[in-house]
């Protein structure tokens, strides 16, 4: 048996330009999304990456047919006659469960597997199905097998989260398009990702408005009534603070490109705090740092809060800064497996509950890692630039589900990287 794993040469080096992909969570959402208008939608600047590979079998599955051309899918939901969604899929990618909205939507019923995914912390999804309660679908667990049905019809509901959930909200909303009467969604996610669904949304003839604020209203219309589309995807906000961290911990300058920098307000204080030089236009940011990093505190939170997928990124800038930073994971739990992996090429972190105490060092080393998820994955690799020697980043298949051509994009800045097959 052999595993692909990337090999890191620490040069210390990142700079250059570099353009982010589609985000994966808003094409995610906009793929499922194309369930509501029967016919061929058309979303542009989709990231090529493992996860929309299997989303695109979630829909096959349920009767689409999908094309590729570059960063264009043609998504024909026309032909959809199905409404199952099977275990093989769902288990190995958690939004998988973002198709219950849209199948509930416009078939009125849904039989999705319990979702898998990340193996960070229990991620429940007792929010989507409350709402999707309220909206008059009813519930029933089978094998493994969550069976959505909606004997009275879908109806507009005031619904009031007990968290701003990203999938609940998209969930919700999905549903709610083709609901009868008006939805009201309170303490809505305000991420980017879901103003980007609801564009789409209302380009297919849906009535949404206050998307990416906390209130979310949505007026039903009927479901034969929504339409396919055409759209393009925004740029992927993770990524992009992705190679800024790299930028600002080789030194950078890193100019990331094709991403609106309002979406990483929160992260680019936090890089400036930490002493890196940001400037940004339109769709560019970039970072260059002069001095040493500085110590810092961050407490992840729900949008335009500090972004949970940043974390382990920051936690190594803070590993690698003067002082100690203390890090607080909010919004998951169990974040912080990465910790352990960085501390093998010498990082001094220690968790207390939700926290990380970060005790910053002069330098890393080169060590063998294993990605826990696909931001820790991204993040060793970071580090092993940065690192004095060899790193080898094993179980890469977490980074694939979210970075396009990571590797070729760090080497087109400057850094020693290369895949390569060993044996297991
Ligand atoms: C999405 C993103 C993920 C990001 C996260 C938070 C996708 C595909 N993934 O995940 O990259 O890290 O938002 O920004 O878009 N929760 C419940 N019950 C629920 C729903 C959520 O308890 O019904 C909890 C989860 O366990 C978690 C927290 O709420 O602790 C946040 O989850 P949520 O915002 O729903 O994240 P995802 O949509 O799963």
């Amino acid at each position: 048996m052999s595993e692909e794993i990337i090999v890191v040469r620490g040069n210390g080096t990142l700079k250059g330009e570099v353009s982010v992909a589609g985000a994966k969570n808003s094409a995610l959402k906009l793929m499922a999304a194309a369930l509501l208008g029967r016919g061929q939608s058309v979303i542009h600047n989709v990231p090529l990456i493992s996860d929309i590979a299997i989303m695109g079998e979630v829909l096959e599955r349920l009767g689409a047919q999908v094309e590729r051309e570059g960063h264009t899918l043609r998504i024909d939901t026309a032909p959809v006659d199905s409404f199952k969604t099977p275990y093989e899929l769902v288990s190995k990618m958690r939004a998988s469960i973002s198709v219950l909205g849209p199948l509930i939507g416009r078939f009125g019923q849904a039989h999705v597997a319990m979702p898998g995914g990340c193996q960070i912390g229990a991620r429940k999804i007792d929010m989507h199905l409350v709402g999707l309660e309220a909206l008059g679908v009813k519930f029933d667990v089978a094998h493994g097998d969550l069976i959505a049905t909606t004997p009275d019809g879908l109806h507009g509901a005031h619904v009031m989260l007990n968290f701003p959930s990203v999938g609940a909200t998209e969930n919700l909303l999905m549903a709610a398009v083709a609901a009868e009467g008006v939805t009201v969604i309170e303490n809505a996610a305000r991420e980017p990702e879901i103003e980007d669904l609801a564009n789409m949304l209302v380009s297919m003839g849906a009535r949404v408005s206050g998307a990416g604020t906390s209130i979310i209203e949505v007026e039903g219309v009927p479901s034969e009534s929504l339409h396919p589309c055409e759209h393009t995807t925004v740029g992927d906000r993770i990524e992009a603070g992705t190679f800024l961290v790299g930028g600002a911990l080789m030194g950078g300058p890193v100019t990331v490109r094709g991403i609106d920098p309002s979406f990483l307000r929160m992260a680019i204080f936090k890089l400036r705090a930490m002493g890196c030089e940001v400037e940004t236009g339109q769709d560019w940011v970039r970072v260059e740092r002069t001095k040493p990093l500085v110590a810092t505190e961050i407490q992840t939170l729900p949008h335009p809060g500090f972004p949970t997928d940043l974390q382990a990124q920051f936690m190594l800038l803070a590993a690698r800064a003067e002082g100690v930073s203390v890090i607080t994971e909010n919004v998951f739990e169990n974040r912080f497996m990465f910790a352990a992996e960085l501390s093998r090429m010498g990082a001094d972190i220690s968790i207390e509950d939700h926290h990380a105490i970060v005790r910053g060092v002069s330098r890393l080393q080169g060590a063998p890692v294993s990605s826990t998820d696909l931001r820790a994955g991204a993040a060793l690799v970071l580090a092993g630039i940065d690192a004095e020697g060899e790193t080898r980043v094993h179980e890469i298949r977490h980074i694939d589900r979210g970075y396009e051509d990571y590797v070729g994009k760090l080497a087109s800045l400057g850094a020693d990287v290369s895949r390569t097959s060993v044996s297991a």
